[in-house]
């Protein structure tokens, strides 16, 4: 296996005009994605991975303006760092496009988003997991055909998935929903690891053996408790590093390690 370095990053939530209880006390708390981003950027720029992986939630509710500014700054501190996103359930499609991958406005759709690179070898693919607006996530039939299609791809070593959703019982209503298509790829060995966030936490794990990479929020932290969901101010992002003989480290990145929560939400019943 050819060695890779891959940062990982999600739930952004860029949306500086956001009017919610959790945003606002965000302010008053002078946490702002303007300085967190630019903040781990620096580091990136020190440890030099291969490729940075967005998984969903870039922004919030945004429209193209809010992704332009987060494209500007990878643009502006790692020029040279290829970078692949996914949507997340709070990602305006069309607005994505414009914004984040610069596509003319008159031919950006609301379609679900699916794309892949070839890095060291490696397969990236991004399928969209919220296309089906709900809080757990699914794959469509046309995202299983496009990742099917990509794994008859000969010329590559193993390919990674990006989804906004993660594949976990633990996230309870949050969580993707297991497809067979899905599950009888993950047993070929195909897929070297998965990455994804959504759950605002930190999670390592596997699905039939497949490495599971779950990143918190890069701006706002939760967690997921048996009877409420409890926000806090932790805020970080992780580096996964695969070598040569296929074994990986995870090592995670905390931008407030003295959290404190900020609002606690009961389940509905
Ligand atoms: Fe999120
Ligand atoms: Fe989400």
């Amino acid at each position: 296996m050819n060695p890779i370095t891959i940062a990982h990053l999600s739930d952004i939530h860029y949306a500086p005009t956001e009017n919610s209880e959790v945003a606002n006390m965000l302010r008053e708390k002078n946490i702002y994605v303007e300085n967190l981003l630019p903040q781990c950027l620096e580091h990136l720029k020190t440890v030099k991975p291969d490729i940075i992986l967005i998984t969903g939630d870039l922004t919030h509710e945004s429209e193209a303006d809010d992704f332009r500014y987060v494209r500007q700054v990878l643009t502006e501190l790692m020029p040279d760092t290829p970078v692949l996103a996914t949507i997340g359930n709070h990602d305006i499609r069309h607005a994505f496009r414009t914004g984040f991958l610069n596509i003319p406005e008159s031919e950006a759709t609301d379609e679900p988003y699916y794309d892949s690179v070839i890095i060291n070898d490696y397969q990236f693919v991004s399928l969209d997991s919220s296309y089906i607006k709900r809080l757990e996530g699914i794959f469509t039939d046309e995202a299983m055909d496009y990742l099917e299609e990509k794994l008859e791809n000969p010329n590559v070593k193993g390919t990674f998935i990006l989804m906004h959703h993660p594949i976990m019982k633990r996230a309870r209503h949050l969580a993707f929903t297991m497809n067979d298509r899905l599950e009888k790829i993950l047993k070929t060995g195909k897929i070297k690891g998965i990455f994804n966030g959504h759950v605002h936490s930190n999670f390592a794990s596997s699905v039939f053996g497949v490495p599971q990479f779950t990143s918190e929020s890069l701006k706002t932290d939760f967690d997921v408790l048996s009877d409420r969901l409890s926000y806090n101010d932790r805020s970080g992002y992780q580096i996964v590093s695969f070598d040569e003989n296929g074994d990986f480290l995870s090592e995670r990145f905390i931008l407030n390690p003295k959290p404190e929560i900020l609002v606690e939400r009961m389940y509905k019943k």
